[in-house]
């Protein structure tokens, strides 16, 4: 009769380990039970927890072949639960990862491209050997260059609590929730110092904060943009100009020369600020950057990656983690070591094109980028320039049409550098690569999924294998993560 016992919808399961992350924020975990139609049936768990923790589970789904659960406690910590004693600050979940110890994060990321590549298998028979090991971000905490902080009514528009004076980030599927706190991992102490003092100045001003909701009202955001290897800082603050239109009582001129005097004070504090800006901001949508205004400094920051150097606007596109991106161009560089360089590469695309100058400085005869946004691209000019660099072209075109009409034209590259969204390549794109019949591709991924599809449809159609794949790190506390695969011709 024993063995007769089923699962109902909101059952609890008691000592359930977690076993691992197998999607963002879902876990599995396996059930021992005595009625054998439940034993080993899988968990996914939908709530955060650190990996190897031991717990008490509610049961919110019964599907035929799983289960879903929420956690009802944690009874035993992980081994691998990193002490966080500001448990909130990642409630905003930009940092989700953060109280899992670091080289678990990693183990954890390496095993989820790892299982991903193992899909492709019948081509792969050799995979486990192609693996370089992991390569960890250098900076682990505060290594986000560039933060974007609002101003918000509500601690819940939907409930509706207000709190007059929150700045923070919005909570993640929650975008009617701000977290008002004052501190984050992963920006850097003085970025951090920077945020609180302006935070704390704005309050004294007695000025409302913006109503995304209702279009009114004042202060909207805050952008700090440190270098990491440069060293300088630009700020920006986003605000509404036209609260002050039927504020009869209320000197709009006085009230943003008083903004203006501060924010120019900080630079005395912190001789990196180089660059400051308004943002008068009238855009519906909530973004920070609109009708600028410089009021102190120079128009763009440095940062330097490898022997280049970049300036960087307020809507620059560049990679947010300087010490990270150095280390993947890096790895590139290496994956793509050639003995001669008499060559064309094909840099397909392109966001920030920052891989594009570094080939183009290091050894290629020509670069030619292919990217389909086309603001994303607007200082590659001045880039180039600013690096002496002349043996480059963009494109402002999909890479799937770019393609297509490069080959029709006969023309030829030697090197292809394929670092696509998470979507992958459009099939016309991929067919397309294959003609090129190039000595090597190296195909650099922010999705391990799309990856392998991609990858089993080279292998498949082309003649083409992995010489080595390598994960890294790009972004610790996210579930992030960047591969690079080298490809060579038979
Ligand atoms: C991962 S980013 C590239 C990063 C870049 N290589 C770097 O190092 O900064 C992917 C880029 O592909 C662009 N993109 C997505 N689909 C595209 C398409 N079909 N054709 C051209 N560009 C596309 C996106 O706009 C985005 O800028």
């Amino acid at each position: 009769m024993e063995n007769q016992i089923g699962i109902k919808k909101w059952d609890i399961l008691e000592n359930i380990f977690v076993e691992k992350l197998i999607f963002w924020w879902k876990w599995l975990a396996v059930l021992e039970h005595i009625n054998p139609d439940y034993n080993w049936r899988k968990i996914i768990i939908n709530w955060w927890v650190v990996p190897e923790s031991i717990v008490n589970l509610k049961v919110t789904k019964k599907k035929n072949s799983f289960l879903e659960a929420q956690i009802v406690d944690v009874i035993k910590k992980s081994p691998f639960e990193e002490e966080n004693k500001e448990n909130k600050y990642w409630e905003c979940w930009g940092c989700k990862w953060v109280n899992i110890k670091y080289e678990k994060q990693l183990e954890i990321k390496e095993n989820q491209v790892k299982e991903a590549l193992h899909n492709i298998t019948r081509n792969l028979k050799n995979l486990d050997e192609l693996f370089l090991e992991i390569e960890a971000s250098p900076t682990i905490n505060w290594y986000r260059n560039k933060v974007e902080f609002s101003y918000w009514k509500y601690i819940s528009r939907t409930h509706n609590k207000e709190e007059h004076f929150n700045v923070w980030f919005h909570k993640q599927w929650e975008f009617s929730k701000i977290q008002d706190f004052d501190w984050c991992v992963l920006i850097d102490e003085i970025q951090n110092e920077i945020f609180r003092e302006i935070k704390k100045f704005s309050k004294t001003l007695w000025l409302p904060v913006y109503d995304q909701f209702d279009q009114k009202w004042f202060f909207r955001h805050i952008l700090i943009r440190r270098t990491h290897f440069a060293d300088e800082i630009m700020l920006l603050l986003s605000f509404n100009p036209n609260y002050f239109e039927d504020k009869v009582n209320l000197d709009k001129t006085e009230k943003l020369d008083l903004i203006k005097d501060f924010l120019i004070s900080l630079t005395k504090k912190y001789s990196q600020i180089k660059s400051i800006y308004f943002s008068h901001n009238v855009n519906k949508a909530d973004t920070c950057i609109w009708d600028l205004e410089l009021i102190f400094g120079k128009k763009t920051i440095k940062e330097n990656l490898m022997w280049l150097s970049f300036n960087i606007s307020p809507t620059s596109f560049f990679q947010t983690n300087s010490t990270g991106a150095q280390k993947l161009y890096e790895l590139v560089l290496d994956f793509a070591k050639w003995d001669f360089s008499d060559f064309t590469v094909l840099d397909l695309y392109w966001w920030t094109g920052t891989i594009w100058m570094i080939f183009a400085k290091a050894w290629a005869k020509k670069v030619i980028s292919v990217e389909m946004v086309k603001s994303s691209s607007k200082d590659w000019e001045t880039n180039a320039k600013l690096n002496n660099l002349e043996n480059i072209s963009f494109e402002n075109s999909k890479v799937e049409d770019f393609l297509e009409k490069y080959l029709k034209d006969w023309k030829k590259a030697d090197l292809l550098i394929i670092d696509p969204a998470r979507a992958g390549m459009h099939p016309k794109a991929l067919e397309n690569i294959l003609n090129f019949n190039t000595k090597q591709i190296i195909y650099v991924s922010c999705n391990p999924s799309t990856l392998a599809r991609d990858l089993e449809y080279i292998l498949q159609n082309g003649e083409y294998k992995i010489e080595k794949i390598k994960a890294m790190d790009m972004f610790p506390h996210t579930h992030h993560i960047e591969t690079i695969v080298s490809l060579k011709k038979k």
